[in-house]
């Protein structure tokens, strides 16, 4: 196939592996970032000139002047958080958003009444909760794949209002049944100010948009939000997102063909976290957790709760490997685990005696974990720019990480700025820098 390749970057774990910080450093390398699924479930944050921010439905290469945004087909989008995110930037100073800023059509948008939704139908799973994020992330995409919803491109045909109106009277229809009052009209001015705003962006058909680019050579990053393990087929069913979170997300989010994948980052965090309920094999309940939580700062980009943290987990981090095709492996957050005497990884796990070094049907159960334990180091990594520079005992814990996967680690991540970062082998499009 001639043309370019689209690389795709997702997140290997339960998410928050860094992907907004990695997607900001890449998109220098890149004319085009895509959005392929989630929706503002996502928080992706990123720091450059002591700024940060979060992004939940925009994608991270909007800092880069340079970079032509796009929110994909695979995307559900919440026009009232969408607004809100625009309206962030432009007072942040970012230029020509709506120039670089463009939406597919066939993205489906959240209701306020899918808010409403998300909201009963957690409350009716009482104890067996998912901990969703509450956005309307899964009553959209029940919608869906259900064939009801509304998509972005409804907004321009004249019988917009009576779509609505007839999606909102099937959600009255459903939330009648739940116990609870759930007021959603008080949100629907703001969602019909987002409307507006969604309006005055270029709508297109990402599916010829992101062909016709990588038709013309032009090069395109494929932006993943939340991780592998949290995917809706593959991930820790019942415990997941709405969406397929896996590389061949990407396609089908996008309208791209298989054999158009060129490069595929996979993050994954030195250590593990998850936020929300569901099972996590390598969760520390003890001091060790707590001060990965506070060392790392793990409270959610989005809801702000407290993550719950583990070692790294190589029965997880294979399987994700295996389902992506990862070719290059960037690990964030190292410096984190400056200051413990001993790392642990989570080599396999033990049931009744028998040990696995594959994922299990369901994670819902007792394991006991195996253990591998290297030397850790005090050095305080932050500042540091070089790899051959870094303490040898963490350049061995990134050799035993792509001895155990098979798969190279192109960067290692020293920090939340986008100036802490080292890269290890060229990135960008066919190695480019
Ligand atoms: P995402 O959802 O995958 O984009 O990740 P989040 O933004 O939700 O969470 C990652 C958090 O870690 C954010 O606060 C980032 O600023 C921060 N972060 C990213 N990379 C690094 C790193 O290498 N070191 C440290 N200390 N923080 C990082
Ligand atoms: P980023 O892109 C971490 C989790 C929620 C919950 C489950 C289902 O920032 O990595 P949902 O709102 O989709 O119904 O929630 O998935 N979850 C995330 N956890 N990072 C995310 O996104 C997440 N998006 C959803 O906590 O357990
Ligand atoms: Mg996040």
């Amino acid at each position: 196939m001639s043309g370019a390749k689209l690389d795709v970057l997702l997140g290997l774990q339960w998410g928050d592996e860094g992907k907004g910080k990695i997607v900001d450093v890449l998109a220098k390398d890149y004319r085009v970032v895509a959005r392929f699924q989630g929706g503002p479930n996502a928080g992706h944050s990123l720091e450059f000139d002591d700024r940060k921010f979060v992004l939940h439905s925009i994608p991270s290469g909007i800092f880069n002047p340079e970079t032509v945004n796009i929110i994909g087909s695979g995307v559900v989008l919440d026009p009232t958080i969408f607004r809100e995110e625009v309206e962030e930037l432009e007072r942040a100073g970012v230029k020509d958003l709506k120039k670089r800023l463009c939406i597919s059509r066939k993205t489906h948008l959240i209701l306020p009444s899918h808010r409403a939704l998300d909201a009963a139908s957690e409350a009716a799973k009482g104890a067996g909760k998912i901990g969703s994020t509450l956005r309307g992330i899964g009553p959209c995409y029940m919608d869906k794949t259900g064939r009801n919803g509304l998509r972005v491109g409804d907004v321009e045909l004249p019988d917009f209002m009576e779509r609505y109106n007839r999606l909102r009277a099937k959600h009255e229809g459903i939330l009648a049944q739940h116990a609870g009052d759930y007021p959603f009209a008080q949100w629907e001015d703001a969602w019909f100010r987002g409307i507006e705003k969604i309006r005055e962006f270029t709508l297109v058909d990402s599916e010829a948009e992101v062909n016709g680019q990588l038709n013309q050579g032009i090069s395109v990053l494929a932006e993943g939000a939340q991780g592998s393990m949290l995917d809706i087929d593959f991930g820790s069913y019942p415990f997941v997102t709405s969406s397929n979170t896996l590389c061949s997300g990407a396609c089908s989010g996008l309208g791209i063909a298989p054999g158009r994948v060129g490069r595929v980052y996979g993050i994954c965090k030195a250590y593990c976290t998850r936020v929300g309920a569901g099972p996590f094999p390598s969760e520390l309940h003890d001091e060790t957790g707590e001060k990965l939580r506070q060392l790392g700062h793990e409270f959610g980009a989005t809801t702000g709760r407290e993550r719950r943290c583990g070692w790294l987990d190589l029965v997880a981090l294979r399987y994700a490997i295996m389902l992506n095709g990862v070719t290059d492996l960037i690990l964030t957050k190292a410096d984190v685990l400056s200051g413990f005497d001993t790392i642990r990884v989570v080599r396999a796990y033990r049931v009744d005696g028998v040990e696995s070094e594959t994922l299990p049907y369901t994670l819902e159960q007792d394991f006991e974990m195996v253990y591998d334990e290297l030397p850790g180091w005090s050095e305080d990594l932050t500042g540091m720019t070089e790899y051959a520079l870094l303490p040898q005992a963490l350049r061995d814990y990134v050799s035993y990480l792509e001895e155990k996967t098979g798969v190279r680690v192109t960067i290692v991540s020293v920090g939340p700025d986008r100036k802490q970062t080292i890269a290890r082998y060229p990135i960008g499009p066919d190695g480019s820098r």
